[in-house]
């Protein structure tokens, strides 16, 4: 029998189970029956900007090669990034410190390869997006996982790191994050970064839902810790998920490690991709009509989900999920899923995927669907209660 490695038991991302289900249960529906209603899935229903494809056909029209780019993408695209730090935060950027990825979830195994060795503690709050915890475990680290709850909405805070004896090595935060929707409010974000600093303590920043906050200011980590590492992506505010494209702002003493393990393990992000990440920022106002859809489905939802049965719900501060306390209606999300699923019409995420300790009274639900299916959903559930 030939060895299997370490990293061959990396958990499945439950999630992807989830839309097969739906996927199955809409192809066994009779023709003219009500479709299933996809509350499941965190991607964006719209497309691409309409600038960012022009961009690519362009391309392709005027024969461009199309080929590699360097490690950490084309200088163009790296200085328009650079250009949105100050932009939307205020913040000068140098170019140099822009790496570009093939996502944010290409951007994780750079950033814990350069940062981290086997064995070392990653910080986490539970619940978490499930790949955190799955990639640190596949390359051999350990993740730590920090319950958090409502009191916190379910963020870390600097009790909770202080409490960590020895302090980890490195920590993860998501502002908005999945699955909870909540945010790290500047001022948080801020004591967190300083704690870190002070820890010695690397802290990676996902901010991928940055350009999804309705409520509070977003604050980005690179403007309170030189040391941090910011991940982003276009897949969420520029509704690009398919294109896969992402970038990190990385500290200097980061620079050339993941600039070498770029070049060995991806060469370059996709040039098309690149080339229609770079239109997608004169996109904004097309951006913004996306923006106050997920506003105006998250408001439908927060008033009429109550009336429905879900009242525990996590505040919808940002990104676009609503994480629900199902706690008095099961203790076993993934049954209730399913039924919801067979008898409503409605798919979501039970939160196993998300807390493997409290995950079964916990269910996701995400509305960048449709707005009329947002609608549609809420009534469903209520006839459904
Ligand atoms: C918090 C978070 N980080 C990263 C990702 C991965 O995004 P990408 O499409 O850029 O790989 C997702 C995708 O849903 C996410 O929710």
């Amino acid at each position: 029998m030939l060895k299997i490695g370490r990293g061959a038991a990396a958990p499945p991302f439950l999630v992807m189970d989830v839309i097969a289900a739906a996927n199955a249960r809409q192809a066994s529906l009779p023709a003219g029956a009500p479709g299933v209603i996809r509350m499941e899935v965190g991607q964006p229903g719209t497309g691409a900007p309409a600038g960012a494809v022009a961009a690519v056909q362009e391309a392709l029209r005027s024969g461009d090669a199309l080929g590699y780019t360097e490690a950490f993408g084309r200088a163009s695209l790296r200085a328009r990034i650079a250009a949105h730090y100050r932009d939307w935060y205020g913040l000068d950027v140098p170019q140099a410190h822009i790496a570009v990825t093939v996502g944010a979830s290409g951007a994780f195994p750079l950033a814990f390869l350069a940062a981290f060795d086997p064995g070392d503690r990653i910080a986490l709050t539970a619940p978490f997006y499930p790949p955190y915890v799955n990639i640190l475990t596949a390359l051999g680290m350990t993740p730590v996982i920090l319950e958090a709850g409502p009191d916190t909405r379910f963020q870390p805070s600097v009790a909770m790191l202080e409490r960590l004896d020895p302090p980890p090595d490195g920590l993860i935060v998501a502002s908005p994050c999945n699955p909870a929707g909540t945010m790290l409010h500047p001022e948080e974000l801020a004591a967190i970064a300083a704690w870190c600093d002070r820890a010695g303590v690397r802290l990676i920043s996902d901010e991928i839902y940055h350009g999804l906050n309705y409520e509070s200011p977003i604050a980005t980590a690179a403007a309170f810790s030189s040391h941090a590492v910011v991940v982003n992506s276009f897949s969420k505010y520029f509704s690009m998920t398919g294109w896969r494209i992402g970038w990190l702002k990385l500290p200097e003493d980061l620079l050339r490690p993941v600039e070498r393990l770029a070049q060995n393990l991806f060469i370059s992000a996709p040039y098309i991709s690149q080339v229609a990440a770079e239109a997608a920022f004169d996109c904004h106002a097309e951006l913004a009509a996306n923006v106050a859809r997920y506003r105006r489905s998250r408001d439908h939802l927060l008033a009429a989900l109550p009336r429905a049965g879900f009242d525990r719900l996590s505040p919808a501060e940002g990104a676009f999920y609503l994480f629900a306390d199902v706690a008095e209606r099961t203790n076993d999300s993934v049954a209730f899923c399913a039924r919801m699923l067979a008898e409503a019409g409605i798919a979501a995420t039970p939160g196993v995927d998300f807390d493997h300790a409290r995950g079964n009274r916990f269910l996701r639900f995400s509305y960048c669907g449709k707005e009329a299916d947002m609608e549609d959903a809420c009534a469903r559930l209520a006839r459904w209660r």
